[in-house]
């Protein structure tokens, strides 16, 4: 299916649940701590999307169970939220959501440090969300797809991490899930040339060790195989011709 173009009414819907999903980004980040569980901050963002008047863009989604995804260590994305067992000093736990706002969807996600971290860890996360960055930079009217993947992978794999490669970003819209296909990982200058009105889901899924990982006997759980730390995060970012709009932001 071809890529779908935005109208500017249709990216200012999809902005207004960006703000709402950035508001339940909120009120999760306010209930990490040292001693909470994660399915303490499924709660928080359950109370906070209700108050929104929005609609979870995840439960029910291919039967997932909760509106978020909270992963923790080595859990790399799709971790689901439990009461067994408490954040602990030195975790960092991934929070991914996605929210539906007049039909309009957001998805971003964040990696939040529990308490104090290991210079390591604490750079897995500064690099991972840097590569975000930098492929926000390339989201841009005459660049190529291939240019936003190989700004993910070129930033990573210099600091030695392994770029996940079986789950990638996507457009996104009126649906979770839209074509493109985004992987982190590709020569830049290649796939189809970036136009404005195209809405992605640009997520760097970045593992300290090795890239590979494997699914829990629950169905959903992606986890590393070396057992590394992983980290997320994912904003949802319109392509205009006054460059990329963040609209998760
Ligand atoms: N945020 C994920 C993505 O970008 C979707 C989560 S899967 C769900 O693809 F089942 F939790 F919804
Ligand atoms: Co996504």
């Amino acid at each position: 299916m071809a890529i779908q173009i935005k109208s500017v009414s249709e990216i200012e819907k999809m902005r207004v649940s960006g703000i709402a999903l950035r508001k339940v980004h909120d009120a999760v980040k306010a209930a990490v701590r040292v001693g909470a569980t994660t399915m303490d901050l499924e709660r928080a963002a359950v109370a906070k999307i209700e108050e929104l008047g929005a609609k979870s863009a995840f439960k029910g989604y291919h039967d997932y169970p909760a509106v978020l995804c909270t992963s923790v260590n080595n859990e790399v994305i799709h971790g689901i939220p439990h009461d067994k067992g408490a954040l602990r000093e030195g975790d960092i736990v991934s929070v991914d959501c996605g929210v539906i706002v007049d039909g309009y969807y957001s998805d971003c996600a964040v990696t939040h440090p529990v308490g104090a971290l290991t210079p390591a860890v604490a750079k897995l996360l500064k690099v991972t969300e840097a590569s975000l960055y930098a492929a926000i930079d390339k989201a841009v009217v005459g660049g190529r797809l291939g240019d936003i993947s190989h700004a993910v992978q070129a930033m990573c794999e210099a600091e030695g991490y392994g770029v996940v490669r079986e789950f990638v970003g996507h457009g996104i819209g009126r649906n979770m899930h839209e074509d493109p296909q985004l992987p982190n990982f590709g020569p830049a200058g290649k796939g189809p040339r970036l136009k404005a009105g195209m809405v992605l889901a640009i997520e760097p899924m970045i593992n300290a060790g090795t890239a590979d990982v494997r699914v829990l006997e629950d169905g959903w759980t992606a986890v590393t195989t070396d057992g590394s730390m992983s980290a997320h995060f994912e904003h949802t970012v319109a392509i205009t011709k006054e460059g990329p709009y963040i609209l998760t932001r």
